[in-house]
């Protein structure tokens, strides 16, 4: 009966998969970076509808596999009130954002580099809530963080909780976005009227779902199909929801956490950091069909956030 059951999970998670990955399974291949063209940034944003559902760990572990991969990967902490993704990646940054909100130095001087090559921006602690910047100082941080798009093959934004209007913006001029839920019922709801608010900001919204803290398997893809149904019934054909993976709410990841560590470095064989390295596997791979549409039109995400917050 088991074995009945597992099958029909593995199944449903092989569907899943096929239906929500347009991205072509090319064969594994990457330009040697040092030598290609200089290529423009994808900007990944990590988010949710309630906090605390795994957003943090999963940025960092995602850029930590994305670099491992040969990627130039910046990681922006956009957590301005309670930054903590310098603590999940084992750094002790000297300066945080509020340096740059200040106009006192730019992104480059704070900059740290992580595991991996990961160049992390340090969000501020308690200082400056991106919520209650002024328009016209978050306009200028826009300006100055156009500057990495020159620098990095990918952006990963670890986004705050909610669905602040700035916060909300960020997610929406993303080239991707991630949203990390949790099955229960709470954390489903605030992921559904984040995903609703979004749909109002572009025409056609694609959300990758990542279920973390799962008791097991099945309880991730009933999380993933409610949501799935709810968005379904209610935003159809505005929203397309994709099935990016799921993590098990496991002891493994507290460790990593606690000992500041990313877990596929901490625990490189324990089940949750091959489900991270599957993820990281998708998106490196979309990373690379993404370039190769690009080169010819890119668009840019911080054009992209100016206009969404100035042009209308
Ligand atoms: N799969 C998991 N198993 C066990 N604990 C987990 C798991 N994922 C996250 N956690 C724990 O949950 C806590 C919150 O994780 P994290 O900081 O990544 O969430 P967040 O979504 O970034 O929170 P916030 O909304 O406050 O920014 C951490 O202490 C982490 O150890
Ligand atoms: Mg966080």
């Amino acid at each position: 009966m088991a074995t009945v059951y597992n099958e029909v999970e593995d199944r449903l998670i092989e569907e899943l998969d096929r239906n929500t990955h347009e991205a072509p399974e090319e064969p594994r291949h990457v330009e040697p970076l040092a030598t290609a063209e200089p290529v423009k940034s994808q900007v990944i944003c990590i988010a949710s509808g309630k906090g605390g559902t795994g957003k943090t760990m999963i940025a960092t572990n995602l850029s930590v596999l994305l670099a491992r991969e040969g990627l130039n990967v910046v990681l922006l902490d956009a957590d301005f009130g309670l930054a903590n993704a310098h603590l999940l990646m084992g750094v002790d940054p000297t300066d945080d954002i509020s340096s740059v909100i200040s106009g006192d130095k730019n992104f480059s001087d704070i900059m740290v580099e992580g595991p991996e090559g990961v160049k992390l921006i340090p969000g501020g602690s308690g200082l400056s809530e991106l919520t209650s910047l002024g328009d016209d100082k978050f306009r200028q941080l826009i300006n100055e963080l156009s500057d990495l798009e020159t620098l990095a093959d990918i952006i990963v934004v670890d986004l705050p909780a909610g669905i602040s209007p700035q916060a909300m913006a960020l997610m929406a001029a993303a080239h991707e976005t991630i949203m990390v839920i949790t099955p229960e019922v709470t954390s489903l709801v605030d992921a559904y009227a984040t995903i609703k608010t979004l749909s109002r900001m572009n025409d056609k919204v694609v959300v990758h779902i990542v279920v973390n803290r799962a008791p097991d398997k099945s309880r991730a893809i009933v999380g993933f199909q409610k949501l799935y149904s709810v968005v379904n019934k209610h935003l159809n054909g505005s929203v397309a929801l994709k099935f990016l993976g799921w993590i098990p709410q496991n002891w493994y990841v507290l460790n990593s956490v606690a000992s500041r560590k990313p877990i596929v470095l901490r625990h490189p064989q324990c089940f949750a950091t091959s489900c991270l390295e599957q993820m990281g596997e998708k998106l490196f791979r979309r990373n690379l069909h993404w370039r190769d549409q690009q080169s010819k039109n890119y668009s840019s995400y911080f054009d992209k956030l100016e206009q969404m917050i100035y042009g209308r």
